[in-house]
């Protein structure tokens, strides 16, 4: 039986739903969550911080190519369906000539177990009524480098530990919170996080 998590993706794992994605020519809006809101490394024309419901973004995903390697992981934060969950993120708008090369770096560099899936992003911290589509990627339980729930403690440890191609994953948590920070967001779970790393001397 599909669980609330696979029904969430299900219509964007289609592959015929990614050509679609490349073949529209309307301006394109991608919503980062990780990694890509204090370092999106793509071309875009606008961005905003911006805010999605029905998820909560939690350190459960296993990173073996960035912030760890295959022997031994890092932990990175994907989107977990849940029916309160507020997340806050960047929304980047990319033009139309860069929709296909944007795609295929975000493919390319979220090729460690996430999917696309569309997800409707509210703009701005007091607008309501702006309101995008975007494509985010999303790990699910279903990829083979998931790991899933564990203590925050234990979370903060295996950050504490790991270190990968792009570098120690101690960065990738410290950035990310105080990004959220700057933008004037509130998470629990990543500042609970952040705040174990600093009381072990890190950052
Ligand atoms: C994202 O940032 O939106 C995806 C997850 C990551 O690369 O950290």
């Amino acid at each position: 039986m599909a669980t609330t998590e696979d029904r969430s993706i299900e219509g964007s794992a289609d592959p015929t739903a990614n050509q679609s994605v490349e073949a529209d020519d309307r301006p394109l809006w991608v919503f980062g969550y990780g990694s890509l809101v204090w370092r999106p490394a793509f071309a875009y024309v606008d961005k905003c911080a911006g805010v999605i419901g029905g998820y909560s973004r939690r350190f459960w995903q296993g990173s073996t190519d960035h912030r760890g390697t295959p022997s031994a992981p890092g932990r990175v934060v994907t989107l977990v369906p849940e029916e309160t969950g507020r997340c806050w993120g960047t929304a980047y708008r990319v033009s139309p000539g860069h929709r296909a090369s944007v795609l295929a770096n975000l493919d390319h560099r979220e090729r460690g177990g996430f999917v696309r899936a569309s997800v409707e992003v509210r703009l701005g911290h007091e607008r309501v009524a702006d309101r995008v589509e975007a494509l985010v990627y999303i790990a699910t339980n279903r990829n083979p480098n998931y790991l899933g729930p564990a203590s925050e403690i234990e979370i903060a440890e295996q950050i504490r530990i790991s270190h990968g191609p792009s570098g120690p994953n101690i960065e990738y948590a410290l950035r990310l919170a105080a990004a959220l920070r700057e933008m004037g967001a509130v998470d629990e779970h990543v500042f609970a996080i952040e705040a174990l790393l600093e009381a072990a001397g890190c950052g």
